[in-house]
Order: structure tokens, then C-alpha cells, then sequence
């Protein structure tokens, strides 16, 4: 039987437990995306309570279009390099492992006047005030020609270097909630008739150039995961037409690239709600059938009887905390020790409180809210 402490190889590394930090956008590199003394605070209370893995914020990968977020760190130079580096020399000191999250925004950026994405399809939703970006609609994206695409390809594989150089046990692409590679699998948001759209493999074409020319350049230890979800952070309620059908379609076409794990996200809602058909499957459990690669589940799994079931029924292998792991940097040892989590307070995802404040915003983020889920 599997339990949450049993040590866990990715790759050739062994993760102490099956715990793993969910990818958390925190705004607080500096202007330069340079990581920042709060974030080495944020990422070694992780390790010191008990993770076996982190996965960190999402990184941005190039200074062309990539960017999401003002603050937003970065792994595209020497000094972000160098910044990340003694964050990775803590982490991994209490041994920890430390994966790098590798982010494009596409067209649902924060932080850019001008966009590019797989098509010029206006972005549904509007931006998050919060993140210091402003407030109203996303600019409308410009088309990527097939020198954008090979920027981004470029970058992608610059920032995993960079994140080898940095002391990262591995990277993970962010192919999930809504963002450029989720952008590229997304049938409404990609009305390419090139190589890059249409028919599944093409519209995956860009994660598998990815992943195959990341794993020519980076050492043979390192660990290359890729995390996928079907609902957007602009549109929660997004489902894949197909249901199932389609989940194995794009399943196959994972299973043939050279990645280490796969992360499915459930962003909002949570793996029971967002991540289950109507045939009693489940996107994890297909990923866990079709893959031969560890699968990590996400979506309130600090229910720890859920947690439980998925290692039980063989639809998960690791456990991505996000929230309870905010309220909870010791999740893992109070989990182990029996004893009370505290509960999450929505306040802390708002991380600078002088650019946007829970209690001021509350009417407006209810209002967000509810028109993300429409
Ligand atoms: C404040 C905040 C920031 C997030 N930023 C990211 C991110 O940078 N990359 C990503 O893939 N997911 C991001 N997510 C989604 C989480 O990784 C996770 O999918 C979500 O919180 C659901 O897990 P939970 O129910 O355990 O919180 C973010 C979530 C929160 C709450």
C-alpha cells in the first residue's frame, strides 16, 4: 500500500515524500526578476517543513513576450541565475527537491502593452489588479510567425540551463490554466492551419520540440516535467470537448515525449470537481494507464482522505498542496504528526498588500470570480 511518506524516485532523484509545493505565483522578485530575500523566506519554510518537493512560481523564460507579472522572477540572465542559486543551496540543503516552474503567458499577460499567441483571439476575463498589472481587458494578441515560436522554443530551453546553472533539480513546463502552451492545445484559442494547429499532435507540436530539444541539452539527471490542466485561470469552467475521448487523445501524444512527470492541475474547483468524466474517469488516472511516468495530482488535496484514494486506486503517484501549503509551510510534518492544519486565509494570496487589499477588494473579487466560472 502507498502512503504519503513513502520516498519517491523522479528520475534518478528520490523525493523524501509524495508532498509536493504547488507552483504559486508570489509577485515578489524585484523589478529585474531577481529573486528577492521574501522569497528565500517563502521557499525554505517549505523545505524545513518537511516537502519533499517544491515546485516554484512560475518563471518567465525570455525578455521577448514571456513576461506574466511586474515582479515576476526570471530565469533568462547571470543575476536571476545567481539570485535563484542560494535559494536552491537552502532548499535543497534540508534535502528537498527543487523544480523550477517555466512560464510563457501568451495572451493572458500582466505585464505587457503588446502580446503574442497562437492566434489573435481576444482573451476572455480581464486582469487580476492584484498582481500589479493594472486592471481591465488584456491587449488583444498578435498571431506568433514561426520566428516567434522558435523564441519561444529558445527560451524554454535557455531557462532550463539556467535553471541546471541555478541548482534546480529539474523544471517543469507550465502547459496548464490558460497560459501560451495551454493557449497551443486549446482548439478555440488556436486557429492555426500551419503545423502548430488543427489536429492533436499539431497542436502539441510545440510542447514536444520543447521537450525534445531540452532533454539534448540539459544533464541526463535532470528531471524535465510538464504540468497540463483543462480549466483556465480566465475561464474556470473550461472543459475539453470530448470529455475523455479527448483526455487519451492528448494522453498518447504526451506519452510519446521524453518528460519525467506529468502534473495535472485543477486549479480551482479541485481534482474531484475538475478533473473526473462522466464514465468514472479521471484525467490523473488515464495520465496514470497511458503514462510511464510518475503523475502528480493537484486540486484540495489537503482532503487527506482524497489523497489517500488517489494513491489507493492508482491515479496518482505525488500530491501538489497549493493553498493549505501557504496556510501550512509544515503541512507535512503537522500531517505526520497528527496534527490541526490551520485554515487557509484569502488574504496571503494577495501578496503585497499596498497594491491590492483583500478586505478592500472583496465586492470586486467576488464579481471576478463569477465571471471567470461563466
Ligand atoms: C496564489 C496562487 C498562485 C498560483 N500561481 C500558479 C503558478 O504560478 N503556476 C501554476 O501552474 N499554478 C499556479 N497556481 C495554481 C496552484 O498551483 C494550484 O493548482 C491551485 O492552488 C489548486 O491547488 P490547491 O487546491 O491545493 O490550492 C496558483 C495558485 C494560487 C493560490
Amino acid at each position: 500500500m502507498k502512503t504519503f511518506f513513502d520516498k519517491t524516485k523522479l528520475k534518478s532523484k528520490t523525493a523524501a515524500n509524495r508532498f509536493m509545493v504547488a507552483p504559486m505565483t508570489r509577485v515578489s522578485a524585484d523589478q529585474e526578476g531577481i529573486p528577492s530575500q521574501e522569497m528565500e523566506d517563502y521557499y525554505v519554510a517549505f523545505a524545513a517543513g518537511g516537502f519533499g518537493t517544491i515546485i516554484t512560481e512560475g518563471i518567465y523564460t525570455d525578455d521577448a513576450f514571456s513576461k506574466s507579472y511586474p515582479n515576476q522572477p526570471g530565469l533568462v540572465n547571470a543575476e536571476q541565475v545567481s539570485g535563484w542559486k542560494s535559494i536552491t543551496e537552502k532548499v535543497t540543503g534540508y534535502g528537498t527537491l527543487m523544480i523550477a516552474q517555466l512560464m510563457h503567458a501568451g495572451s493572458i499577460s500582466q505585464a505587457l502593452a503588446q502580446t503574442k499567441a497562437p492566434s489573435v483571439i481576444n482573451p476572455l476575463g480581464q486582469k487580476l489588479p492584484h498582481y500589479g498589472g493594472g486592471s481591465g481587458p488584456f491587449p488583444i494578441p498578435e498571431a506568433m510567425n514561426k520566428k516567434d515560436i522558435e523564441t519561444v522554443i529558445g527560451g524554454f530551453v535557455n531557462a532550463a540551463l539556467n535553471a541546471e546553472k541555478a541548482g534546480f533539480d529539474g523544471v517543469e513546463l507550465h502547459a496548464a490554466n490558460g497560459y501560451l502552451l495551454d493557449q497551443f492545445i486549446t482548439p478555440y484559442l488556436n486557429l492555426r492551419a500551419d503545423e502548430y494547429g488543427g489536429s492533436v499532435p499539431n497542436r502539441l507540436r510545440i510542447i514536444t520540440e520543447i521537450t525534445e530539444r531540452l532533454r539534448e541539452q540539459v544533464s541526463e539527471n535532470f528531471i524535465v516535467g510538464l504540468r497540463i490542466s483543462e480549466g483556465k485561470v480566465n475561464h474556470l469552467k473550461y472543459r475539453w470537448e470530448g470529455g475523455s475521448e479527448t483526455a487519451r487523445a492528448i494522453l498518447v501524444e504526451i506519452s510519446k515525449m521524453p518528460i519525467n512527470y506529468l502534473h495535472v492541475a485543477a486549479e480551482h474547483q479541485g481534482w474531484r470537481e475538475e478533473t473526473r468524466y462522466p464514465d468514472g474517469s479521471s484525467l490523473s488516472g488515464i495520465a496514470k494507464e497511458l503514462l510511464k511516468v510518475p503523475v502528480v495530482a493537484n486540486g484540495k488535496l489537503d482532503e487527506l482522505t482524497l489523497a489517500q484514494h488517489l494513491l489507493d486506486t492508482c491515479q496518482a503517484d505525488f500530491l501538489a498542496i497549493g493553498k493549505a501549503a501557504l496556510a501550512n509551510p509544515d503541512f507535512v510534518k503537522k500531517v505526520m504528526n497528527h496534527e490541526e492544519l490551520m485554515p487557509f486565509d484569502p488574504t496571503t494570496l494577495f501578496p503585497n498588500p499596498s497594491l491590492f487589499s483583500y478586505e478592500k477588494h472583496k465586492k470586486y473579487l467576488e464579481k471576478d470570480v463569477k465571471m471567470r466560472l461563466a
